[in-house]
């Protein structure tokens, strides 16, 4: 869940920051390199190639994987034009995350991609939610987003209005109550990824392409016994905790 004041992937370089841990992020980021490959032909080729095009990448966190995407897609539209010897266009790359991102080390990293001309790529970064508008309609070309879609805006109204916690440390009451949280967490999922879509479907321009990734899995089944299941019940008390220091504070 995205707590817009409070969730930030680990700050800095250091031995527990994102930037060092994010390997298997950035794995899931090479398996999208074609299709954003795909995408940036597809926008060059269907119309008169812009003479301007706007990138951005959602929930880019902070680290080497901050700029993975975006680079990929300029390096893909700096092929194209050099292939098909069009002028290439001028770039604007947007960088987002919520706003206690380390957003000073994206900004460090986002210098390497700036080039004042020859073609001109300028840089920024939107920080906010993306479940709210981020850019003006009809501006952006490119939409990319790699694990990061399955951050929730809220925890399920449901589960916060009837007291249900995510995980029953009880065994019991966990299985009996495991199929309703895991609607509960579908439907929210449902709710904000369409709200997702509408809100980005007034950003893009016509034609413009959407490039995401959101990490899942294959079935509902809950395997009796599992790695995820001892870390659930690890982070439940350490939550359980916070929760009961912040009562006492
Ligand atoms: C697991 S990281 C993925 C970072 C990067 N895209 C990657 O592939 O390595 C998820 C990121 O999504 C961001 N995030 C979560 N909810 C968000 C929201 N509502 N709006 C913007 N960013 C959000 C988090 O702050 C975090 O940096």
């Amino acid at each position: 869940m995205a707590s817009k004041q409070m969730v930030h992937m680990n700050q800095g370089q250091g031995e527990r920051s994102y930037a060092r841990n994010s390997g298997i992020q950035n794995a899931q980021q090479n398996r999208m390199k074609l299709l954003i490959e795909r995408a940036i032909i597809d926008l060059c080729s269907s119309t008169l190639l812009p003479d301007k095009m706007v990138i951005a990448d959602l929930g880019c966190s902070s680290g080497p994987n901050a700029l993975a995407l975006v680079s990929v897609a300029v390096e893909a539209i700096h092929g194209y034009c050099l292939q098909f010897q069009q002028p290439p266009p001028e770039l604007c790359v947007f960088l987002n995350d919520l706003p206690d991102n380390d957003f000073n080390t994206v900004v460090k990293s986002l210098v390497t991609l700036r080039r004042i001309n020859d073609p001109v790529v300028l840089t920024g970064v939107t920080p906010g939610s993306f479940y709210e508008r981020l850019f003006i309609s009809s501006s952006v070309h490119l939409v990319c987003s790699s694990s990061s879609l399955h951050w929730l805006s809220k925890p399920p109204e449901f589960l916060t209005r009837n007291q249900i916690p995510a995980y029953y440390i009880d065994e019991h009451a966990r299985r009996e109550n495991l199929p309703m949280v895991l609607e509960a967490y579908a439907q929210q999922f449902r709710n904000d990824f369409r709200h997702f879509l509408e809100l980005r479907a007034k950003e893009l321009v016509p034609g413009g392409q959407m490039v995401v990734s959101i990490i899942g899995r294959h079935s509902d089944g809950i395997a009796p016994f599992h790695i995820w299941d001892i870390l659930a019940q690890v982070l439940s008390l350490m939550a359980s905790e916070v929760h009961f220091v912040s009562f006492l504070a």
